[in-house]
């Protein structure tokens, strides 16, 4: 689905970023995705750790994910596909009288044809699940491949923040019904449907991912028609769009994200916090950093990737943007038995301030070794090496093994960066 901040380009992106944070364990970890959209985060996640959590406040969201992340056993839906995909059309349903051209003289969202088509097979999934011919299960299976199919026929240039005049092409193709693959693993998988900052107070984990709207865009308003089919209830639609009451988002709104975006940092009972947010969002760089240092170890890694916008011509043009993770290890949460707590002021010392300061190379080890990823990371910021030198470490900073230290040491030792216990513990390090 064209989805506004969808991450399905990023997939590979967030899986590096955050295996490499949290290593082996992820595959035991309770993964949450507390502003889910498509739940292309969670899907991915899913076959790598061993729950997922997953929520968005808008109900087709729910229903994706109600789908995708909760239903975990096989499921044979084609003879249901065939019946639904060869139903006689109903004219009269609630998308044809408000959203299409035939039922409502403008609002052309959708061809005629595919406006009552899915009033009808909408119905029908609910008089199914009402006279127990399907599982709620196979329900929400069935409604995710409406919605996806709907998604792919709709007359929009990409959100239902308006509609086209012509029919354009796809939206001529007659809506078509298929399989919404899902991955069958793991355990407990849970979809929510509610603000994230009532839910953070009632779930717990180990990763939890953010990926909140970072503008004023308001998905409710943006895919209205979604959660109207989702949902299947009757209201007044207003104006030319026919939007219906929708929930506004404190995300969205200049006064109110930072309030909420702290209220989630300080309640949530989840070691690692990822947080992917635009460099144009509502909240500034030094905002995020301030509120997430508060309450553990920061850090940031950053990508930049290509973003096709549509203009106002329609034809598609390429446009770069930086994609920003920040990543929180929060402080009540850490396991310390894992490794050992590395003071600030070791942490503010050059390389060379710690090779010199203790002389002892079995003992320098026994510390290096115990350092974190991000221990090291913070080691490298904060002393003068030569950015090549930085560039060369920067490729080992998993220090999980000897091999590693010994790369790192061996890198220094080839870039000329010497002090007597520097050589000593290089020659220690590799015999042991
Ligand atoms: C950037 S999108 C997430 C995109 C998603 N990662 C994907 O790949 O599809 C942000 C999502 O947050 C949801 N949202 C906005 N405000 C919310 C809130 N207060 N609580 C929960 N979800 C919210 C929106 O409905 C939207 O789906």
């Amino acid at each position: 689905m064209n989805y506004i901040g969808s991450k399905l380009k990023l997939s590979e992106f967030l899986t590096s970023s955050i295996t490499g944070v949290v290593g082996d364990r992820l595959k035991n970890m309770v993964f949450c995705d507390l502003f889910a959209g498509t739940s292309r985060v969670g899907r991915t996640f899913k076959p790598l750790v061993n729950t997922v959590i997953a929520n968005d406040i808008e109900h087709y969201g729910f229903s994706l994910g109600r789908h995708y992340i909760e239903n975990n056993e096989i499921q044979d839906i084609s003879m249901f596909l065939e019946e639904l995909n060869s139903l006689e059309l109903v004219k009269g349903g609630f998308i044809w009288t408000h959203y299409s051209q035939e039922g409502h003289g403008e609002r052309q969202y959708f061809s005629d044809y595919n406006a009552a088509k899915i009033d009808t097979i909408r119905s029908a999934i609910n008089d199914w699940y009402d006279i127990e011919y399907i599982t709620e299960d196979i329900y929400y299976h069935l409604l995710s491949s409406l919605l996806e199919a709907a998604d792919k026929v709709a007359n929009t240039a990409s959100t239902y923040g308006a509609y086209l005049k012509q029919l354009k092409k796809s939206a001529q193709e007659e809506i078509f019904l298929i399989e919404s693959k899902f991955d069958i693993c793991g355990k407990n998988h849970k979809m929510y449907n509610e603000s994230a900052n009532d839910l953070i107070y009632k779930i717990s984990g180990d990763v939890l991912y953010l990926d909140p709207p970072y503008n004023q865009r308001q998905y409710g308003a943006y895919y209205h028609i979604l959660n109207t089919i989702s949902k299947a209830e009757i209201f007044e639609p207003k104006g030319k769009t026919g939007l219906p009451e929708y929930s506004k988002s404190a995300y969205c709104r200049k006064n109110e994200v930072k309030i909420a975006f702290e209220e989630i940092i300080r309640e949530a009972k989840f070691e690692y916090i990822f947080l992917s947010y635009n460099n144009e969002g509502l909240m500034s760089e030094t905002e995020i950093v301030d509120i997430l240092s508060k309450y553990g170890e920061y850090s940031l890694v950053t990508t930049q990737y290509q973003r096709y916008k549509a203009d106002t011509s329609r034809s598609h043009t390429a446009d770069f943007s930086i994609e920003y993770l920040h990543i929180l290890h929060k402080d009540e949460f850490k396991k310390e038995s894992s490794h050992t707590k590395i003071t600030k002021s070791q942490l503010g010392h050059s390389i060379k301030d710690l090779f010199t300061a203790e002389k002892d190379p079995r003992k320098m080890t026994s510390f290096m070794l115990k350092l974190t990823i991000n221990d090291w990371k913070s080691i490298f910021d904060n002393q003068k090496l030569p950015l090549h030198i930085k560039a060369h470490i920067k490729k080992y900073f998993k220090v999980t093994k000897n091999k590693d230290l010994i790369n790192i040491l061996t890198t220094l030792k080839d870039s000329g960066y010497k002090t007597p216990s520097f050589e000593e513990a290089f020659s220690y390090l590799k015999n042991i």
